[in-house]
């Protein structure tokens, strides 16, 4: 796709930036990829160390894209967090070399090994076990880990409240108690026993680290964040740590979606840098045409209660189409799905009007779309995006790859 890219005055101010502490609110389409990208080849440009920058993403995706509009530069990070903790062990080394890192599907593998052991012995001994959700489990693993690490109280507060808040522990008995803490015990050491670290110890243990020894708090001068507003309590103390009184830093983050984050548990953190951090906001968006701009401000102002200094707009004036028919539907998802099902597809069906397709926005959604489909005796079929990377054949080839490469994975 040709890119036109061309920064307007506010872009072009951002892009600049070289120095202090920052933060820029943008909404989506307004170009925070593009700004990234340029000010990550500026900055190269100018002689910043590229081992000394930091460039989180937020998917795999969205560091590809960035990847591909910088060009290559092999010692400059630019990725998720869980990949900057995992380079930085490695690169200080902090882990040994032959580490595993495990990614979700991996570590959810073991995790359900564990718990079937522990269920075969407790079984053994003509006792039943309780189940207990995968989630609660690891919920309860990274909160023992980081009491065992002694990372910060409020962190491990935090993740004490996330899992009894899911699990209501304190009112179990002691056996679930005790079976609960034996899963635990036998998937770390499974994990040990495989020289590998799940994405929570990558986290929890390059936070450890950057406490213990200072010198490592002065490793980057130069750090970049897109999509801050998704950035979790322990990845927002490891930031903490990295980005030195020095390090010139910008954090870009889309408005609307802060709103949401931040009015949940870490709406502490954007007010505190508010304290420190110079504001920018940018409100044109580059990628929509304004009758959908209109559709989206309609709806932030009515659930999301926004608070711009300036209403997200677009230059492009392009007509909506009559075939298009919008719906704010007021309610939840599931009231949504009935909604549609009885106001737009059965009516077309009786039109004659087939094939019909239905976008969802996740894969759960696709699930319940598909059951009440079932229901009211619809014929259809699911498609449900699934990730290359999770796909079973590729899974095996790189567990042979890594057999190959001398790491203990199984
Ligand atoms: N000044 C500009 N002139 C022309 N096109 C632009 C300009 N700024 C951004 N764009 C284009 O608008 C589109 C959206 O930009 P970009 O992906 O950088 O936005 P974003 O803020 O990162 O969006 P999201 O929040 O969805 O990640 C891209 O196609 C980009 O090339
Ligand atoms: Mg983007």
């Amino acid at each position: 796709m040709k890119n036109n890219f061309i920064p307007t005055v506010k872009q072009k101010k951002i892009i600049n930036l070289s120095k202090g502490k920052h933060i820029v609110f943008a909404p989506a389409g307004s170009g925070k990829t593009e700004m990234l990208s340029h000010r990550v080849k500026q900055a190269l440009a100018k002689g910043v160390k590229p081992e000394e920058m930091i460039c989180l993403t937020f998917t795999n995706n969205a560091a590809l894209n960035m990847r591909k509009r910088i060009g290559n530069s092999n010692e400059l990070f630019i990725g998720n967090s869980h990949s900057f903790g995992a380079k930085f062990l490695f690169q200080q080394n902090l882990i040994p070399k032959q580490t595993n890192i495990l990614d979700e599907g991996e570590s959810r593998v073991l995790l359900e090994d564990a718990v079937e052991d522990v269920k075969t012995s407790v079984e053994e001994n003509g006792d039943s076990m309780l189940m207990i959700k995968n989630n609660d489990l690891e919920n309860f693993i990274c909160w023992q880990n980081q009491l065992k690490l002694k990372l910060p109280n409020n962190l491990v507060k935090k993740s004490k409240k996330i899992f009894e808040k899911n699990y209501s522990y304190s009112s179990k008995s002691i056996q679930v108690k005790t079976n609960i803490k034996i899963i635990y015990r036998k998937y770390e050491k499974f994990k040990k026993d495989f020289l590998s670290l799940d994405f929570n110890d990558i986290l929890n243990l390059a936070l450890y680290f950057l406490i213990k020894d200072k010198t490592f708090r002065n490793i980057y001068t130069w750090v970049q964040v897109d999509e801050f507003q998704d950035l979790n309590t322990i990845q927002w103390e490891i930031l903490n740590y990295l980005i030195s009184k020095n390090c010139h830093t910008v954090l870009f983050g889309d408005t609307e979606q802060a709103i949401y984050s931040f009015l949940g548990a870490d709406n502490s953190v954007l007010r505190k840098l508010k304290e420190t951090y110079q504001e920018h906001f940018i409100a044109e968006n580059h990628r929509s045409p304004q009758y959908l701009l209109e559709l989206f401000n309609d709806y932030a102002y009515n659930n999301l209660k926004p608070t711009w200094s300036e209403k997200p707009f677009s230059k492009n004036n392009e007509l909506k189409n009559n075939n298009i028919i919008f719906n704010l539907y007021k309610g939840n998802q599931f009231g949504e799905i009935d909604f549609i099902l009885k106001t737009y597809i059965k009516p077309l069906i009786i039109e004659g009007k087939n094939p019909i397709a239905i976008l969802m926005a996740n894969n759960n959604l696709v699930t319940s779309m598909s059951n009440k489909c079932s229901v009211n005796n619809i014929k259809h079929f699911p498609v449900a995006s699934f990730d290359l990377f999770q796909r079973k054949i590729i899974k095996d080839l790189i567990a042979f790859l890594n057999c190959l490469i001398g790491s203990k994975n199984r």
